[in-house]
């Protein structure tokens, strides 16, 4: 396998072994109800040392963790705090934060990144997915740090979440997306299975009932296939109610086969148009929609803006807000809709202005 190196690998490789195990210590004050390590939990510290700390509850446990790291743009002023045994790695400490000039500056953050990963790894649970979000300052060298901690064959996909709504003018090519990069913990990509979504309002609007269906509105698709993995059962003539008689288009076959077909206009599920007359198609209703699949564009109008987000924030914070380019509480609700079902464990170790514990339970 291709793996990435990078400046004190060797010193990092094994080193959330050697982080102590420090407890985690109740602040009852600054808490709602019970001091409970079971339930949940803001975590204040550095996230190696929390993560480390979470391991003897939680190993195995996690259903789905989000990380929104930094980026490593050169400005958030992140610090590399590890306490590695290596004298190269600790002249680091000298040199924080880290900034634009910093020719180690992407070695630190994947030295940084390292024992992270290796710990979350941990904390998920086998059938648990990882999103971590980025841009093109790291994206490339996170995947490769990605398949040596989490294997390549756990690679989900890398989902484009478009974060403004119009190009920044200080910019030559202005990014508008973020990438949102998934990984599972065990499953190869065969067996996973992520939610369906609720259909957004505009598909909603597509749905409507001209023939007075009693099963309620529904939209039609189209009831021809490719022909390359067609049988001859799809190949067949069909007579419209009006008379007229059609073979599926040049090239292409029905997508049901007969059988299945007559069953399906037996239960009026197939629609010929106002006239009787048209090419036949198939009735979806909305009353049997399982929701929409997901693909990798995530618009703003689904999942918010960083602008939206900081808004927001500082609605509930009052002016001005400490925290840079704040992920909107949308895009966190697609992430978890996306990965989990009701009760389920969720982690965020960069938690920032604390977007995921946001989220209305
Ligand atoms: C990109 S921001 C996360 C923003 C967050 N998702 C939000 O919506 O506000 C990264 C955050 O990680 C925090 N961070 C960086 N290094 C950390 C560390 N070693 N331990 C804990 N937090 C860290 C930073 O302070 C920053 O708040």
């Amino acid at each position: 396998m291709t793996a990435l190196s990078f400046k004190g690998k060797e010193f990092v490789y094994n080193h959330h072994l050697a982080v102590p195990f420090r407890p985690l210590v109740p602040h009852p004050d600054k808490g709602v109800g019970q001091a409970s390590l079971d339930g949940n939990l803001i975590i204040q510290g550095d996230n190696l040392h929390a993560l480390k700390a979470l391991l003897p509850y939680y190993a195995g446990k996690v259903d789905c963790i989000f990380i929104d790291p930094p980026y490593n743009t050169g400005n958030e002023g992140w610090s590399y705090n590890d306490n590695v045994n290596a004298p190269m790695i600790r002249e680091w400490l000298n040199n924080n934060p880290i900034g634009i000039e910093d020719g180690l500056r992407h070695d630190k953050w994947c030295a940084m990144m390292w024992p992270r990963l290796r710990l979350l790894r941990e904390l998920l649970a086998d059938d648990g997915l990882i999103f971590v979000t980025l841009d093109d300052n790291e994206q490339h060298r996170f995947r490769l740090l990605m398949d040596e901690v989490f294997g390549d064959v756990n690679y989900v996909a890398a989902a484009a979440w478009q974060k403004r709504t119009s190009p920044d003018a200080r910019k030559n090519l202005s990014p508008a997306y973020d990438y949102v990069t998934v990984y599972a913990k065990e499953i190869t990509k065969g067996k996973l299975s992520l939610n369906k979504m609720p259909l957004a309002a505009g598909r909603i609007d597509e749905y409507r009932n001209p023939d007075d269906d009693h099963r309620g509105e529904w939209a039609s698709v189209d009831l021809t296939g490719q022909t390359g993995h067609a049988t001859a059962d799809q190949f067949y003539e069909i007579e419209l109610p009006s008379g007229r008689k059609i073979q599926p288009p040049e090239g292409r076959c029905w997508a049901l086969a007969q059988e299945t077909f007559n069953r399906l206009v037996a239960d009026e599920r197939i629609w010929f148009g106002v006239t009787g007359d048209n090419r036949p198609r198939l009735k979806k209703f909305l009353s049997e929609s399982e929701g929409a699949t997901i693909w990798t564009w995530w618009p703003y109008e689904e999942c918010g803006t960083n602008e939206k987000a900081a808004q927001a924030l500082r609605e509930v914070m009052g002016q001005p807000i400490t925290f840079d380019n704040p992920k909107p509480v949308q895009l966190i609700d697609r992430i978890i809709s996306l990965a989990t079902d009701q009760n389920a464990l969720i982690l965020d170790s960069f938690a920032g202005s604390g977007t995921t514990a946001h989220l209305p339970a």
